[in-house]
């Protein structure tokens, strides 16, 4: 993939964002720096706390920077102190669509489905009003639901059914970035993997970029194209999905062994509590649950080495680092 033929939809250049919160300050972002370019999926993975969703509303213009520059199709939209305003925002809002966790909360309660679908067609004046009713078809029928739901309330959908409707309506202004955060994880089990192959159709027809926001990681390995690994609002490692079991960071791979033990899906298998995100520590930030970690890695600051191939990752104790070439 050459940057030629695949420009940047959204660029994350060592952003970093801090809460005023009693007794100091909490660094939920430290220093993140992620590309994502036309078409491709990252997905950015990693324990609750670790800062994925802040990422999310800072991208999305929900919230300033602290420091550090985030840019959508080139164009600014948060550095420090400064954000877009209103009417800028407008514009680049249509090229960003989010997919949140709770489909609920996008839909008010007391709001009619094909009310929801229609507003971004009016607020937009994507097609004039007689268009608009095959065109909201059509973007039902992406998502494999009927105009049925057009006359129904949220409450009277099931919330595998509510979130295609959020995607659909997402679709409606043909985003350049799909932002998913967790889309899944307030669903049934049973219907995870249906929203999942859903998406995953959606991004193959409609090849826009996708930020791709989980705790799975096996699942991600199969989803996406680039896997970021954060840890305390850093990121830890950086790799192809391709090459997911070369990951060397010791988090990654406790992340990996977790992952690949039948019935232990989950990161409990890790030992000892990160760090609170108040004490931000002066090395890693991984370095209290690290199984190879040395009194070295508590005090130094971890260089970001490259390994060749986009992977990246940030560890003291992995040696065989290769210098990228250009
Ligand atoms: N508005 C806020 N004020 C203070 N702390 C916050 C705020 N939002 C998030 N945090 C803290 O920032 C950290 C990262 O949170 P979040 O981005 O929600 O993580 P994730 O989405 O990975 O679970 C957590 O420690 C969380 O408590
Ligand atoms: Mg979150």
């Amino acid at each position: 993939m050459t940057e030629m033929e695949h420009p940047a939809v959204l660029e994350l250049e060592q952003v970093v964002k801090k809460y005023p919160v009693s007794g100091g300050e909490l660094t939920a972002v430290n220093g993140v720096s992620i590309t994502v370019r036309q078409g491709e999926t990252v997905a950015i993975v990693g324990e609750s706390g670790c800062g994925k969703s802040t990422l999310v509303r800072m991208t999305a213009g929900i919230e300033p920077v602290t420091e550090g520059r985030i840019r959508v199709l080139g164009k600014e939209v948060s550095s420090p102190g400064k954000q877009l305003s209103r009417q800028e925002w407008q514009k680049l809002r249509r090229e960003v669509q989010l997919v949140l966790q709770n489909p609920s909360g996008a839909v008010s309660p007391r709001m009619r489905i094909g009310r929801f679908m229609r507003e971004p067609f009016v607020n937009w004046h994507l097609c004039s009003r007689g268009e608009m009713d095959s065109k909201i078809e059509a973007l039902l029928e992406r998502v494999e639901l009927d105009t049925t739901v057009l006359g129904k309330f949220p409450h009277q959908l099931s919330g595998g059914e509510l979130q295609r409707v959020v995607i659909a309506r997402a679709l409606a202004v043909s985003p350049s970035l799909l932002i998913c955060d967790e889309p899944t994880s307030a669903l049934d089990v049973s219907v995870q993997a249906q929203v999942i192959d859903l998406l995953e159709r959606l991004r193959r027809e409609q090849g826009m970029a996708m930020l791709f926001i989980s705790h799975d990681l096996a699942l991600m390995g199969n989803f996406a194209d680039r896997i970021v690994v954060m840890y305390l609002g850093n990121i830890v490692e950086e790799l192809p999905a391709s090459q997911l079991r070369q990951a060397v960071h010791p988090y990654t791979k406790a992340l990996l062994d977790a992952v690949f033990q039948i019935g232990k899906k989950d990161f409990s298998v890790l030992d000892g509590d990160p760090p609170g995100p108040l004490q931000m520590p002066a090395g890693c930030p991984f370095y209290s649950r690290c199984p190879v970690s040395s009194s070295a890695c508590e005090r130094t600051p971890v260089p970001m080495r490259e390994y060749g191939n986009g992977h990246r990752a940030a560890c003291l104790k992995v040696k065989e680092s290769v210098p990228v070439s250009h």
